[in-house]
């Protein structure tokens, strides 16, 4: 099935897919002869091609081919992130049609009124390594709280705190500014709800929470909030490399 759809890929779906351009901006490079397939100039865009064989150039860089689909978005408030759910629209309901592949789910959690960056991908074997307890991958969240954190308690947030269940979480890092109840959270792990129950166990509240980076990915700020684009070539390359390297710990 999935061999079907690769050799029958048009060649502007191609160009968005392997992050080369949205599939708006390929069309028209495509009409203006910036794109050759096997050395030949083609100047259609529902030309097909086979990503597995074909040689395309695009812009006069090769355009590598990719097995997988990565898709960073920038979450909205209100969307769940889940591949379906009978009450809430999902960060898959958020995609069109065009590209929304059964297959696609995100990459971890982030609760209903979280923003920020989220990856969706089809790539479950690597999902399963970056989620994994042990991988340790590095999450950034930029929180506001309903009250300022004390050195005191920023330090027991360093060290590791008791949550309501007995859970001990990891060392964390947190980085306050303003005046102290705004900052950066450095998480490597990520229980459920769990900045807002570290927050709370220090008789505190998260007000706002946006997670802004993602082992090597960072929140992409030219994107609204719901929108989303592929990974680049370098991301997606970055994040392959990622799961290897937390694979071997
Ligand atoms: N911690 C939370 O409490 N919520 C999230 O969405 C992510 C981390």
């Amino acid at each position: 099935m999935i061999a079907f759809i690769l050799n029958n890929m048009r060649i502007d779906k191609y160009l968005g897919i392997t992050g080369c351009a949205t599939r708006a901006e390929a069309k028209k490079l495509i009409r203006s002869g910036a794109v050759t397939v096997n050395g030949a100039v083609v100047k259609s865009s529902d030309a097909k091609i086979d990503p597995e064989r074909d040689k395309v150039i695009f812009c006069g860089n090769e355009v590598i081919y990719r097995r997988y689909t990565y898709i960073l978005m920038n979450k909205p408030e209100g969307v769940v992130s889940a591949t379906e759910d009978g009450r809430d629209r999902t960060v898959i309901d958020l995609l069109p049609n065009d590209i929304r592949k059964t297959d696609l789910f995100p990459c971890g959690r982030l609760d209903k009124n979280t923003l920020g960056l989220i990856l969706i991908t089809d790539n479950g074997e690597l999902a399963h390594k970056l989620l994994a307890p042990k991988s340790h991958v590095e999450k950034k969240y930029f929180f506001k709280s309903k009250f300022p954190l004390t050195a005191e308690a920023a330090r027991q947030f360093e060290n590791g705190l008791t949550l309501e269940d007995g859970y001990e979480t990891k060392p964390a890092k947190i980085e306050l500014s303003g005046s102290g109840d705004e900052g950066v959270i450095t998480l490597v792990e990520g229980k459920y709800h769990q900045i807002k129950r570290m927050l709370d166990a220090l008789g505190n509240k998260i007000t706002y929470l946006e997670r802004i980076s993602f082992g090597p990915l960072t929140l992409d700020e030219s994107l609204g909030r719901g929108e989303w684009r592929y990974l680049t070539e370098e991301e997606a390359a970055a994040l392959e490399a990622h799961g290897i390297k937390n694979e071997n710990k």
